[in-house]
């Protein structure tokens, strides 16, 4: 695991902080959809107001490739940022240049001001060194609170970490412990939930997992593309058939690892999919003609309970079925309860995260019952892939804020 230091190493009595957030929120018409993120960064917020800091924020939202776009303009966002953190929060009409630099020179301690989208400059995503130094001119101090931006190497998530004092925020450091606990030191024995789609886009993802989990259990399409490789009827069902071969070598791989993959013994079937509609169970094996599997059925769910109960340790990344389709959230429901459950009786350390299973989890209301939700969708994905992200990799250059 990276070392790096953290705010609370760090004198900031009327020093200004760059603080670089992940305010890209879903949001619709200006208003925000989900608060989680905003919300997350309370902490450290009230701990850099606290030690009488100046705070500029820096983030990007959506992706407007380098051109000053209204739509994907912050300013609609500070007094939500108000109602959500209890604290005024100012706005600059940009990230760099006059506007930046006066509000730089304007805020006092414990101020803090939002500043315009960094993405409305090219050089943000370019990494472009003039532009990072621009940036780091306007303050003291870089933190970096995003974890769910740090797999960009970025001016705002990477470069600054180069020119200024550095270190992780509140919740960067939350998250890093909660994952880490999970992958790199858990306790074992480990089972992964993998779900989702499409094997293809996952295969580092299930590849990592496998090196090091007990258990590697597989929902929604990617296990349909397993079933199919192990000679499994599939009717009408999702399948990336043209994966057969790389499944069996996922297969075999996890074999010589000691990892037992686990695929649904039943499946809720439908011959039409749409809400409510007509539904059956079927062995997984044999999906009649015409029909698609699109949930686990009540024996897997048995089986899965098993599992987690003779287990310590839960990774979960995506859903098991189509869960935005009543009644078709069953499985994945069931098994966050499951997962609530035990996880409450302190039997279980469950971590989940990803943009569906942030969505699936708050669909189930479990979500606040696991031990840790990240928000992070693509920065989760390539940490489960065993990837380094250059975000955070970044914070342990610093050797002056010690
Ligand atoms: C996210 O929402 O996952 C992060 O904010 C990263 O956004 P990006 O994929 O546009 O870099």
């Amino acid at each position: 695991m990276t070392h790096f230091h953290t705010i609370r190493d760090l004198d900031l009595k009327g020093k200004i902080v760059l603080l670089r957030a992940d305010l890209n929120v879903p949001a619709q018409g200006g208003k925000v959809t989900d608060t989680t993120r905003i919300d997350r960064l309370k902490p450290t917020i009230d701990y850099l107001c606290n030690a009488g800091a100046r705070i500029l924020i820096l983030s990007h939202f959506g992706r407007p490739e380098g051109q000053r776009n209204p739509a994907m303009s912050l300013e609609f966002l500070p007094p939500i940022l108000k109602q959500c953190w209890g604290h005024p929060v100012r706005f600059a009409t940009d990230c760099i240049g006059g506007p930046a630099q006066n509000m730089a020179a304007e805020i006092k301690d414990g101020d803090i001001a939002l500043l315009e989208n960094v993405r409305f400059h090219k050089e943000e995503t370019a990494n472009d060194p003039e532009f990072c130094k621009q940036l780091a001119a306007l303050g003291d101090v870089y933190i970096n609170d995003a974890f769910s931006a740090s797999h960009r190497a970025h001016a705002s998530t990477e470069g600054l970490a180069h020119l200024l004092p550095c270190a992780a925020g509140l919740l960067m450091e939350e998250e890093l412990n909660a994952l880490n606990k999970a992958l790199e030191t858990p306790q074992k024995p480990v089972v992964a939930i993998a779900g989702g789609s499409k094997i293809s886009t996952k295969l580092g993802v299930l590849y990592n997992l496998i090196d090091r989990v007990d258990y590697l259990v597989l929902g929604g399409g990617m296990a349909n593309t397993f079933l199919h490789a192990t000679g499994a009827e599939m009717g009408a069902s999702l399948c990336e058939k043209d994966m057969a071969g790389e499944a069996r070598k996922i297969i075999e791989h996890a074999q010589k690892k000691g990892c037992e993959i686990v695929l649904p013994a039943d499946s809720i079937i439908v011959e039409d999919l749409h809400e409510n509609a007509d539904f059956k169970i079927a062995p997984s094996m044999n999906i009649p003609d015409g029909y698609s599997a699109i949930d686990v059925g009540p024996e897997s769910l048995k089986e899965l309970e098993n599992i987690l109960k003779n287990c310590k340790t839960l990774l979960w990344n995506g859903p098991l079925g189509v869960f935005e389709i009543k009644p078709f959230d069953k499985g994945t429901n069931a098994l966050a309860e499951i997962t609530a459950t035990l996880t409450q009786q302190g039997k279980l350390i469950s971590v989940a995260g990803g943009g569906d299973t942030v969505a699936a989890l708050e669909n189930s209301g479990q979500i606040t019952k696991l031990s840790y939700v990240s928000t992070a969708g693509g920065a989760f994905l390539e940490w489960l892939q065993g990837k380094t992200l250059p975000g955070v990799a970044a914070l342990s250059n610093d050797r002056r804020a010690a």
